[in-house]
């Protein structure tokens, strides 16, 4: 099979596609024909060994799937050959072919295109499982999603939007906040050309956000930090700019705010039950009508290298999806 390898850890254009020998599912695996794989900016990480988790060398990258089931191991139950599935999978993807343990996989759910089901586990069930487990968001609370046109961004709008939430979406160019409004965000702030905490202020009327979801981190933490009310809960989900922001806990003291980590993959696996449910509620919203994950483009296996470096380089807007088999 064809598939986007790793060889080693260092810069996103040392990946090449490759031909590699297909594997075989083992006990409790399932073998999948992946149609659709989405880019994610943990892939970025991933390959140049600064993530969390560092895969056996050589790797394929790619976190998230949709596709069909095409061999099980020995003790699958819940999956059979012919299943159209969607899957979170931390690696491997961006192959013609993946294997995953068989408890990683759901049904693609009724009426749900493979670019879509491809592109919702990892962003959406972040967004939602922050929103809801962790910060508790309610109806009528003002959010401030930064990195507001990204993957987890535009979730967390659309996700809050479904749970009564004025959003304000900041982000750094006019044509990703235009985007931003698309999807339900209340107002935008270009937090590139505009003081980002003058003007949440003017937007609150001098009162703050209620909650923050903060996937960027860098320089936009502190002003962001300032910028809750009395009691606000600062998110932390990530640090696409790249520095981890060191803050003065004394913004915590000030107005009794709470900061926040958010770790889904983690959240994940201690608490399989919770994630399912999740999941459920965001089929429903997508059956339903309520959420839209914005695919911009899609692309084959030779062009996912590309896809991944201009994502570190914050020139994507919501998912990119690769077609390994295109
Ligand atoms: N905690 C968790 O469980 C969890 C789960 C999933 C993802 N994450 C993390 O969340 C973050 C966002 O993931 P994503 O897939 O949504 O990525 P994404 O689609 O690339 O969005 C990230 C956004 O960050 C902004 N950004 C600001 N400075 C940047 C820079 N120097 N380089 C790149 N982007 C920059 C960009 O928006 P502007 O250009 O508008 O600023 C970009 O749209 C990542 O750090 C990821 O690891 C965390």
């Amino acid at each position: 099979m064809r598939a986007l390898i790793c060889e080693s850890f260092g810069p996103i254009d040392q990946l090449r596609v490759q031909e590699v020998a297909t594997p075989e599912p083992g006990p409790g695996e399932v073998r999948i024909r992946v149609e659709s794989a989405a880019v994610n900016f943990p892939d970025a990480l991933i390959v140049q060994g600064l993530y969390q988790v560092k895969p056996a060398l050589p790797f394929s990258p790619g976190a998230e799937l949709a596709g069909v089931v095409e061999a099980v191991g020995e003790g699958v139950r819940h999956a059979k050959v012919g299943d159209r599935v969607i899957s979170f999978c931390g690696h491997g993807a961006f192959a013609e072919q993946v294997v995953v343990n068989a408890r990683q996989v759901m049904p693609l759910p009724e009426g749900m295109d493979m670019d879509t089901g491809a592109a919702l586990v990892l962003t959406y069930g972040t967004s939602l499982h922050a929103l809801k487990e962790v910060g508790r968001l309610q109806a009528g609370e003002t959010l401030l999603v930064l990195g507001a046109a990204g993957g987890v961004g535009l979730a967390a709008i659309e996700i809050a939007k479904q749970m009564g939430a004025r959003v304000i979406a900041a982000a750094s160019s006019e044509d990703k906040l235009a985007l931003c409004r698309t999807v339900g965000a209340d107002e935008t702030v270009n937090y590139t050309s505009e003081d980002l905490r003058k003007r949440v202020d003017a937007l609150t009327g001098g009162q703050g956000v209620q909650m923050v979801y903060d996937p960027v981190g860098g320089d936009y933490t502190e002003p962001a930090l300032r910028a809750t009310a009395w009691r606000g809960r600062y998110l932390v989900v990530g640090f696409a700019a790249g520095a981890i922001p060191k803050v003065p806990l004394n913004l915590a003291l000030l107005k009794e705010r709470a900061i926040l980590g958010v770790f889904w993959g983690d959240a994940v696996r201690r608490d399989p039950a919770t994630h399912l449910a999740n999941m459920q509620q965001l089929a429903a919203w997508f059956t339903e009508g309520r959420i839209h994950p914005v695919i911009s483009e899609r692309v084959g296996l030779d062009g996912a290298q590309d896809a991944i470096q201009r994502m570190a380089a914050r020139q994507v807007k919501g998912k990119v999806v690769v077609h390994p088999h295109a």
